[in-house]
C-alpha cells in the first residue's frame, strides 16, 4: 500500500503527483509561458524554470494530497527521453529527497508512462485495458503504434520515419503564424471550420509506419501560393485551414491504428501522449471503435499532455516489482 511522490520534468512542464496504490491524490502542473516568446522550447530557459518551480510544485502536491513527507514510501522521477537539463533537475531533486527520507528511488520512462496513464483508477467503475492492447502514442517527439503485452513489455509495431504527429500540428500552426505550442490552437480553430474545405495529400507509407514531413511541405507551399493571391488568406480561412490539416493528420493516424488492429487481431485500442488531447482524434477513435465493436480507451484530458500522474502510476507498478533505481541513476535524452 505505497504512497509515492512522482516528478515529471522532461520538457517544459514541471509537475508533481502523489499516488496511493492506483489512485491519484494530487497532480500539480506548472507550465512555462516563457517559451511562447521564442516560438518553441528553449532548453536553457526550461531548466532554469524547472529549478524555480520544483520545490513549490512538490510542496503543493503534498498539501493537496493531505499527506506529510514522512508518509511517502518512494520517490519517482522521469529518467527520459527529454531535454537533458530539464531531466537533471527532476532527477537530482528526486535523489536528494529519497536520500533524506531514506526511501527507494524509482526511475520511469516518459513514453511508458504516457501509455500506463490508462491504468490510473480515478473511480472504481473506470475500465482499464487488459493485455494485449494497442496504443497509439502521439506526442511532440514520438508517433508509434505499440503492442502492449504487459505493463513493461511493449513492442513497437509502427512508427514515424520523420516528423511526429505533434510536430506536424505545431509546424502547421507555425506556418499560420500561431503561437507555440500550436497543436491545441489548431484543435480550437478547427472546431469552427470545415475539414473538407482544403485537401492535402496523405502520405503513402508502407506497413504501419507514418510520415508527416511531406504533408507539412505541401501545406507550406499551398499557403505560400495562396498568400500571393490574397495576403489575408490565412486570416480569412484560419478555421477551415486548421480543420483541414487536422482532418488529414487524424485520418493518417486512425487508418494505421485500425490497420494494426486487423493485423494483430487486437481489439482494445488506446491513445496516449499530448496529441491524444485532440478532440477530433478522440471522437474518431470512439466512432471507429463503435463501428467495429472494438473497445476505445481515451485518457482523461489532464493525463494526455505531460503530467506527473502518469509517472506516478508507472512508478506504482515498478514499486510492486521492487524495481528501484540506484542513487547513481542518470537521465537520458533519447531512448
Ligand atoms: O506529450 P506531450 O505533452 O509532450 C511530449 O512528450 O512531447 O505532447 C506535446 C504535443 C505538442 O506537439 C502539442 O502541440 C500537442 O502535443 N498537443 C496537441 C493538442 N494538445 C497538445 N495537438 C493537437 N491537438 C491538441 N488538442
Ligand atoms: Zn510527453
Amino acid at each position: 500500500m505505497p504512497y509515492i511522490l512522482a516528478i515529471e520534468s522532461s520538457c517544459d512542464d514541471t509537475s508533481a503527483a502523489v499516488i496511493f496504490n492506483n489512485k491519484i491524490l494530487a497532480n500539480v502542473i506548472a507550465n512555462q509561458q516563457i517559451h511562447e516568446l521564442y516560438g518553441g522550447v528553449v532548453p536553457e530557459l526550461a531548466s532554469r524554470a524547472h529549478q524555480q518551480h520544483i520545490i513549490p510544485v512538490v510542496d503543493t502536491a503534498l498539501k493537496n494530497a493531505g499527506i506529510k513527507r514522512e508518509q511517502l514510501d518512494a520517490i519517482a522521477f522521469t529518467k527520459g527521453p527529454g531535454l537533458l537539463g530539464s531531466l537533471l533537475v527532476g532527477c537530482s531533486f528526486a535523489k536528494t529527497f529519497a536520500l533524506s527520507l531514506n526511501i527507494p528511488l524509482i526511475a520511469v520512462d516518459h513514453l511508458e508512462a504516457h501509455i500506463l496513464s490508462h491504468f490510473i483508477k480515478d473511480t472504481d467503475e473506470q475500465l482499464i485495458p487488459e493485455f494485449p492492447f494497442l496504443c497509439l502514442l502521439v506526442s511532440g517527439g514520438h508517433t508509434q503504434i505499440i503492442l502492449m503485452k504487459d505493463h513493461f513489455n511493449m513492442e513497437i509495431i509502427g512508427q514515424t520515419i520523420d516528423d511526429a504527429a505533434g510536430e506536424a500540428f505545431d509546424k502547421a500552426a507555425k506556418i499560420m503564424s500561431l503561437p507555440y505550442p500550436g497543436g491545441p490552437l489548431v484543435d480550437k480553430f478547427a472546431r469552427e471550420g470545415n475539414p473538407l474545405a482544403f485537401s492535402f495529400p496523405e502520405p503513402n507509407i508502407a506497413g504501419l509506419n507514418f510520415s508527416f514531413s511531406g504533408l507539412k511541405t505541401s501545406f507550406l507551399y499551398f499557403i505560400r501560393d495562396q498568400l500571393k493571391l490574397n495576403p489575408g488568406f490565412i486570416d480569412d480561412h484560419k478555421n477551415d485551414l486548421c480543420a483541414s490539416i487536422q482532418h488529414v493528420i487524424v485520418n493518417v493516424l486512425m487508418k494505421k491504428l485500425m490497420k494494426a488492429a486487423v493485423q494483430t487481431g487486437v481489439t482494445q485500442l488506446a491513445i496516449a501522449g499530448g496529441v491524444s488531447a485532440n478532440s477530433a482524434l478522440r471522437s474518431r477513435l470512439q466512432t471507429s471503435c463503435d463501428e467495429k465493436g472494438y473497445q476505445a480507451f481515451i485518457p482523461k484530458f489532464e493525463y494526455s499532455t505531460d503530467n506527473a500522474a502518469m509517472i506516478a502510476i508507472a512508478a506504482y507498478y515498478k514499486f510492486l516489482k521492487q524495481d528501484f533505481a540506484e542513487l547513481n541513476a542518470s537521465p537520458y535524452a533519447r531512448k
